[in-house]
């Protein structure tokens, strides 16, 4: 596997792949990789000729209060673990390599309206940053396929949507969440936790699980009352249990919109704050008939 931290060289082995007519798969991550991560390196490895990877903690993604200075940069062991998953390039940039005129004054792209809600309305102006590095990662690799997990499900929304809208030529695949044993999504941030709360954690996919449950139930009407009741009976739940629950919501899985009685594919979204750790988790369903 191939370490490069500069845009020229990135571009020379790009177009050098390319001229041989090599198809290419791009796995952008912000590091501290665990299994979620390296499945989508193996999965890029299946799809295409070339598959590359880029570790990039953004700054612009995050907010004034949030964990940027303390996010786990682990380099090494990143490396090891994608090589291991038979990456051919990691591109790993300086924030002066990425950001060259400074963070302020950067041309940004922005997705209206998805951006702004759930995970949008508690971190403004995360989701410009996730796609203005996103469609930067995209412009210098040059991928045939990207692959994002479903776990960051509005994060896969948002860039399939921005994808599409400013006619990048690239197909986006989004890939199953990883889960612990215990059903916990697997995440970078789940370091965060005590050994204790990281099986408290497991919570909330068990909550999701039981929710969909009900939904899937003939019985249960698709209508703001009984979704209201059965979102406020998940976060009372996890509030009991030690969470701050920040949204518990059942959403149109196409455009997250709120569903209607004759929507089919819905899914439940879930973040909620544990002990020093901010959780996001979802599950998709459909409805039968
Ligand atoms: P990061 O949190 O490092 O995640 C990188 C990729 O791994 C994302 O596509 C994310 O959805 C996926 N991923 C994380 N946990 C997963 C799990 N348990 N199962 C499957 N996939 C999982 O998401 C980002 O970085 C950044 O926002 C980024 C897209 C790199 C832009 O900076």
């Amino acid at each position: 596997m191939e370490l490069i931290n500069s845009l020229d060289e990135l571009r020379q082995k790009i177009r050098e792949h390319k001229q041989q007519g090599k198809t290419v798969a791009l796995v952008p991550t912000m590091g501290n990789l665990h299994e979620g991560h390296v499945t989508l390196a193996r999965e890029a490895k299946k799809v295409a000729d070339i598959a590359v990877a880029s570790i990039f903690v953004n700054p612009t993604q995050f907010g004034a209060n949030e964990d940027l200075d303390s996010y786990p940069r682990t380099l090494e062991a990143d490396s090891e673990k994608l090589a291991a998953a038979g990456l051919d390039i990691l591109f790993t940039p300086s924030v002066e390599t990425m950001y060259p005129n400074g963070l302020e004054m950067q041309a940004s792209v922005i997705v209206p309206g998805l951006s702004e809600e759930l995970c949008g309305a508690s971190r403004p102006g995360h989701f410009t940053g996730v796609a203005t590095v996103v469609s930067k990662l995209f412009n210098l690799f040059q991928p045939d396929i990207a692959l994002f997990g479903e776990k960051d499900f509005q994060q896969l929304m948002v860039i399939k949507r921005f994808a599409k809208e400013l006619a990048f030529p690239i197909d986006i695949i989004g890939v199953p969440t990883v889960r612990e044993e215990s059903g916990l999504a697997m995440s970078s941030r789940n370091g965060y936790l005590t050994a204790e709360e990281k099986q408290k954690a497991a919570l909330i996919y068990q909550t999701l699980k039981l929710a969909k449950e009900d939904i899937e139930k003939p019985g249960f009407k698709v209508e703001e009352k009984s979704i209201h009741s059965l979102c406020d009976h998940a976060q009372m739940y996890l509030t009991e249990n030690g969470f701050d629950p920040e949204y518990f919501t059942l959403r149109r899985a196409e455009d997250l919109a709120v569903p209607v009685a004759t929507d089919k594919e819905l899914v439940i979204l879930v973040a909620a704050q544990l002990g020093g750790a901010r959780l996001i988790d979802n599950i998709t369903l459909s409805r039968a008939g």
